[in-house]
């Protein structure tokens, strides 16, 4: 069968990566997660002091960019490739609060998206391929052949980003999620390198009162239209 790029863009927590990894293992296509190439980008920051509450040495961070090295190795397990950090499995580390709190202002640098745009591209170039983020169908991929734009009220959104770090044990409260989430939207989106944007030719999908099964069945018969 035809295989296409699949573009999946949208605000933070807005569960783009779990429609992203169903279609994907629906269709046996490959899963790029962008955000979790950001966030381990804002990890190796955070661990080489680039990075904290106080300042932020980016000069530092852009002259060691080539030491930082992002592969992905699937899981059988789990269904989906995980994120290596310099050959070290980071899939867990990347999801705190802490990461989340500083990774829009790594994402704003130019140099860290050139990299990361062109690792997606070449991860992408045979198509088949399902990825999400927030300058997919916009900047990597502008010619794909299926753009979603995803969208859920800001409550909504640090509900579900609340209950699934609480589940993990993480010590976390629906305010401090809320102020994250409401602060990416505001970075992501008035950045100048490649700001959260829809694509003109993208579907915009508002999962506010969607259930999950809901959401994929809309969105997968709209993929079949297209193979
Ligand atoms: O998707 P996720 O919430 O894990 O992304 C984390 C952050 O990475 C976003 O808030 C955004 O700042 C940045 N990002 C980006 N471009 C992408 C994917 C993520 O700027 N393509």
């Amino acid at each position: 069968m035809n295989k296409i790029t699949i573009a999946i863009d949208g605000f933070s927590s807005t569960g783009k990566s779990t429609i992203a990894k169903q279609l994907a293992q629906k269709l046996h296509y490959i899963y790029v997660d962008t955000g979790a190439m950001y966030r381990a980008v804002t990890l190796y920051a955070m661990q080489h002091e680039y990075i904290n509450e106080c300042y932020f040495y980016k000069d530092k961070l852009i002259e060691n960019l080539n030491k930082i090295n992002l592969t992905f190795h699937f899981n059988d397990k789990l269904g989906f490739a995980e994120i290596f950090l310099n050959s070290v499995n980071v899939e867990n580390d990347i999801r705190t609060l802490e990461v989340s709190n500083f990774v829009s202002k790594i994402a704003e640098v130019p140099e860290v998206r050139k990299k990361l745009v062109e690792q997606q591209q070449e991860l992408g170039k045979n198509k088949g391929v399902v990825m999400d983020g927030r300058d997919i169908g916009t900047v990597v991929f502008p010619n794909a052949e299926l753009k979603f734009f995803i969208t859920a009220s800001a409550d909504k959104r640090a509900k579900r980003r609340f209950d699934e770090l609480i589940k993990k044990g993480d010590k976390v409260t629906y305010n401090e999620i809320l102020k994250n989430v409401e602060s990416r939207d505001h970075i992501d989106s008035t950045r100048e390198d490649s700001p959260l944007v829809k694509a003109d030719d993208a579907i915009e999908i508002d999962n506010s009162d969607l259930t999950l099964t809901e959401q994929f069945d809309k969105i997968y018969r709209i993929v079949q239209h297209k193979l």
